[in-house]
């Protein structure tokens, strides 16, 4: 079955590297602690061991007992026009209803416009109607304690997914015993992997020899963590080994590919043959940095390098033929299986952490097609 086949693949490429907070984009103090224990069996300290067997037994039956296909998911997506989060949803979806066996009018998946408001009607919604379990992609990772706050009163745990809230929020949902989680990936480490791509050249980026490395940075939504790090970590990279830099551009493009067109074509004419790298913080981007690069007659890889983060196929395919630097893969497979693991898991009364993340893959010209094969 290719979706399972999938699945296998896209475990091996990344090592499936689930961890808890260890490796944790934003959460690093962030201690590996059971979010919600309520209805597992802690009572061991019962009296007798056969009352503690039974307590035991009792849970696992109900997991298994559970009908999987009258649990009834709500997710909001921050905003359906976005690349990434359409192949997220779609995954998303498909591992809900063939893997664990939801029903598809179980599940109701909301696009929150990127706006906040729309998105709290939304999920006001599905605690209106009974919801069991929510995943939520934030629209403003900032609105986390009043959703959270919402969906605890209403007994209805959450899944977040994509866009992180706050270290010492996750905290709290462990020390008081909230039954919500984060599923993520660091993104500081897609950050790292951005600037060793460069490091990694034999130029080390200096397209044009002159000693520094001269960069535009195509930032997506600065309020979203994802932004922030791989902003800063992939120019870390570069200054870690040593090179050289100057920053000529700093501008948001909001994930999205037109900004990310009109952001290089300005830069571009403004500071033309200057400009070694551009970083674009997602692959939407990156494919607009690419049509104002070719619109410009420079050649990626020759004069400039461009560099993005997702492994969207449109851009792999770029790479491998070498108008492409490089991307990260986002793997939105882990991700979007561990979201509904986790969900389900709260759902039956197991045991469920308050981080989960997920590691990126490197993807450069040596393993592109490797890559591109896997998630075609
Ligand atoms: C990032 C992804 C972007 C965009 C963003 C939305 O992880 O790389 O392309 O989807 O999430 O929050």
């Amino acid at each position: 079955m290719r979706l399972t086949k999938k699945m296998i693949a896209m475990a091996l490429i990344s090592g499936m590297v689930l961890s808890t907070a260890a490796c944790g984009g934003g959460s690093s103090t962030t201690e590996t602690t059971t979010a919600a224990t309520e209805a597992a069996p802690a009572k061991e300290e019962t009296t007798a061991a056969g009352e503690a067997e039974t307590t035991a037994e009792t849970a696992a039956e109900a997991v298994e007992g559970k009908d999987m296909s009258e649990v009834k998911v709500g997710i909001s997506i921050y905003q359906f026009a976005d690349n990434f989060m359409t192949l997220y949803r779609e995954e998303l979806q498909k591992y809900l209803t063939e893997e664990l066996g939801v029903k598809s009018e179980n599940i109701s998946i909301m696009d929150g416009k990127n706006d906040q408001g729309e998105q709290m009607n939304q999920i006001r919604n599905f605690i209106t109607q009974g919801y069991d379990v929510m995943i939520i992609n934030l629209v403003q990772a900032s609105s986390e304690p009043t959703v959270t706050e919402e969906c605890n009163a209403a007994g209805i745990p959450v899944v977040y997914i994509n866009r992180e809230p706050e270290a010492d929020r996750e905290q709290a949902w462990v020390d008081e015993g909230i039954k919500a989680t984060y599923v993520g990936a660091d993104a500081r480490q897609s950050g790292t992997y951005q600037g060793e791509e460069i490091v990694e050249l034999e130029n080390k980026g200096d397209a044009d020899g002159d000693g520094v490395v001269r960069y535009i940075m195509v930032q997506g939504d600065p309020e979203n963590v994802d932004a922030q790090y791989r902003t800063e970590f992939s120019v870390k990279a570069l200054t870690d080994a040593g090179v050289e830099v100057e920053e000529l551009v700093k501008m948001r493009g909001d994930w999205d590919q037109t900004k990310g067109q009109e952001i290089t074509a300005n830069a571009l004419s403004q500071h033309g043959d200057k400009i070694d790298v551009v970083f674009c913080n997602n692959d939407a981007m990156a494919l607009g940095a690419l049509q104002a690069i070719e619109a410009a007659g420079r050649k990626v890889n020759e004069d400039i390098y461009l560099v993005g983060v997702d492994a969207l196929v449109e851009v792999v395919e770029h790479v491998t033929n070498g108008n492409m630097t490089g991307t990260v893969f986002n793997d939105y497979f882990g991700q979007a299986h561990t979201a509904a693991d986790k969900a389900m898991d709260f759902v039956n009364g197991a045991d469920v952490d308050n981080v989960y993340m997920v590691d990126y893959v490197k993807v450069t010209p040596d393993n592109a097609a490797e890559i591109l094969e896997k998630i075609k």
